[in-house]
């Protein structure tokens, strides 16, 4: 089956564009399709529910939000990804894929049940497990009158043991059914990152499996035969674990060319030069290397900072891991810190920010770098004027107890108009379409770009001065710094 969809199915690899689907495949329950029960309507669960969805199988994705669940019914996502409303109403309309709040029904119905609910950071910056405890509990309860051979496939981000030491026992308490026995138990962590979600879930480029026992492996196994890519199994732990390497993994090489990039600044090196001849080294490639602001996101922040407190509660001090999160902290400031050495004391100043969720292609807004950077000019008693194509809504929405020194605007020109400087925070391709004509309604053409998008030569030509962070640009700054 899957196959004869991959005809259908167009992806311009690299950027993530979906160019339709003719064909959706039949529900044959037993033969090719499964019942599939989501518990969390975000970003993983629905779009792995379209995963499931597109290969025959019926799905319903739960939520405890209504709201969610009504606008899924309708064929319409609750975020923002690109081509995800376009299949999801396909799928919806062929009745392969619906929405439900009745949890425990959905799980009485299913032969398969994903835990995809958040696992957001506790204000310590350990892992908040409240969401998958309430899971548990549904997952239990519906459990409880059902005769059938169930799987439970943990797909949150989870630190290990998790899901023997909270999500097993809740389930064996409120089911009064037993783990290997009556019902099997895997965790399956995913990688889809936002922007390119539905590529990851369709085209992942690899499905981790970790079992409780054989049989849960088998059956998990098969529920994954259509999805053509490298398959690993192991056990619960190391499932849990691989996700939280991986994440950490890119975390680190992204802090680690910002490390490079400030000893390059003082150098008067460019760092896009630097980690380009780096990145030819096939052991390392050259993704994630990209300097700059650093990351933001509803992932690599708390995932990096929930294992920092998983390894200081087992005794062990993760110095890597503190380093990544303490070179991530400071890049945003790097990039007033620019706009100050330009156009000096910034009170007063108008500062246009181009880019508020925390990257392109997405109207996620959790722990952006915008906020940082606003902040900062706030305290220095700038005003932002922003602009986003999609976050703006949720960005107020994310800062409404917070006091910003904020305006929003409606286009990046109405951002640029009488502004004093701009700061590029994220690649959205309208900022990266931009040229030199675009800022002439600047009071003083300073572009601080934070990702390194624009042609520089270009805009240098026109007399725009245009920094960035780790570039060789910055030279005569920083032997000013150094005297
Ligand atoms: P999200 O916050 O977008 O969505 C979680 C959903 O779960 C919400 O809609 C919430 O209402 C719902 N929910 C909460 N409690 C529930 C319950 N008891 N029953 C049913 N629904 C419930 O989260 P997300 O971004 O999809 O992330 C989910 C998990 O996957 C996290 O652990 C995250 O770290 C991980 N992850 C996320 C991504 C990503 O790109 N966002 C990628 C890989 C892994
Ligand atoms: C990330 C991972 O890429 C996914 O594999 C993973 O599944 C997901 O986290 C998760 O666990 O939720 P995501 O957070 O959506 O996905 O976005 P990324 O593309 O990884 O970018 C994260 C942040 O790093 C962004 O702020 C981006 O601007 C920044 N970044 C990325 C850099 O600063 N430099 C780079 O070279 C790459």
């Amino acid at each position: 089956m899957s196959k004869q969809n991959s005809l259908y199915v167009r992806w311009i690899f690299g950027t993530g564009i979906y160019m339709g689907l003719n064909k959706l495949p039949e529900y044959k329950e037993g033969k090719e399709g499964e019942k599939v029960a989501i518990l969390g309507a975000g970003y993983v669960g629905l779009v792995s529910g379209v995963g499931f969805a597109y290969h025959g199988n019926k799905v319903t994705v739960t939520d405890v939000v209504k709201d969610k669940v009504d606008l899924i019914n309708k064929g319409k996502a609750p975020f923002y990804e690109p081509g995800l409303d376009d299949l999801l109403s396909k799928l919806v309309k062929e009745k392969l894929l619906s929405a439900s709040n009745d949890i425990e029904r959905e799980v009485k119905d299913a032969k398969y049940i994903f835990i995809c609910v958040g696992t957001p950071m506790k204000e310590d910056g350990s892992i908040n497990l409240e969401y998958i405890r309430s899971a548990s509990i549904s997952i239990g309860k519906g459990m409880k009158g059902s005769k059938d051979y169930k799987v439970i496939v943990a797909k949150s981000t989870i630190i290990p043991t998790t899901t023997e030491k909270v999500i097993i026992p809740i389930i064996e308490e409120e089911s009064g059914k037993k783990a290997g026995k009556d019902f099997g138990v895997c965790m399956n962590p995913e990688f889809l990152a936002e922007g390119n979600a539905l590529n990851g879930a369709l085209n992942p480029d690899r499905i981790v499996i970790g079992a409780y026992d054989k049989k849960s492996a088998e059956y998990l196994q098969k529920l994954y035969k259509p999805f053509e890519c490298p398959k690993l199994c192991v056990d619960l732990r190391a499932a849990e674990m691989i996700k939280y390497a991986s994440n950490s993994f890119l975390a680190t090489k992204i802090s680690f060319s910002n490390e490079i990039a400030n000893i390059c600044e003082k150098y008067g090196v460019d760092v896009y030069q630097v980690m380009e001849g780096v990145g030819l080294d096939y052991r390392i490639n050259p993704r994630f290397l990209r300097a700059g602001l650093g990351f933001g996101g509803s992932c690599f922040p708390k995932d990096v900072s929930a294992l920092v407190h998983a390894a200081e509660e087992v005794g062990v001090n993760p110095k890597i891991l503190n380093a990544v999160l303490e070179v991530n902290s400071h890049q945003p400031s790097r990039a007033v810190e620019l706009a100050e050495s330009v156009l000096g004391n910034l009170k007063g100043k108008r500062i246009a920010i181009l880019g508020l969720s925390f990257k392109p292609e997405t109207d996620d807004v959790r722990f952006t770098r915008a906020l940082p950077i606003i902040e900062l000019l706030t305290r220095k008693g700038a005003v932002s004027v922003a602009y986003d194509p999609k976050a703006i809504n949720n960005f107020k929405e994310y800062t409404k107890d917070k006091k910003l020194n904020i305006k929003y605007a409606k286009s990046v020109i109405e951002a640029l108009k009488d502004a004093d400087g701009v700061i590029i925070q994220n690649e959205w391709s309208e900022f990266k379409n931009l040229t030199a004509k675009d800022f002439n309604g600047m009071k003083t053409k300073v572009v601080i770009d934070g990702r390194r998008i624009l042609d520089g030569t270009a805009l240098e030509k026109k007399g725009i001065i245009y920094r960035g962070i780790g570039w060789k640009d910055n030279k005569e700054l920083i032997y000013a710094t150094l005297k």
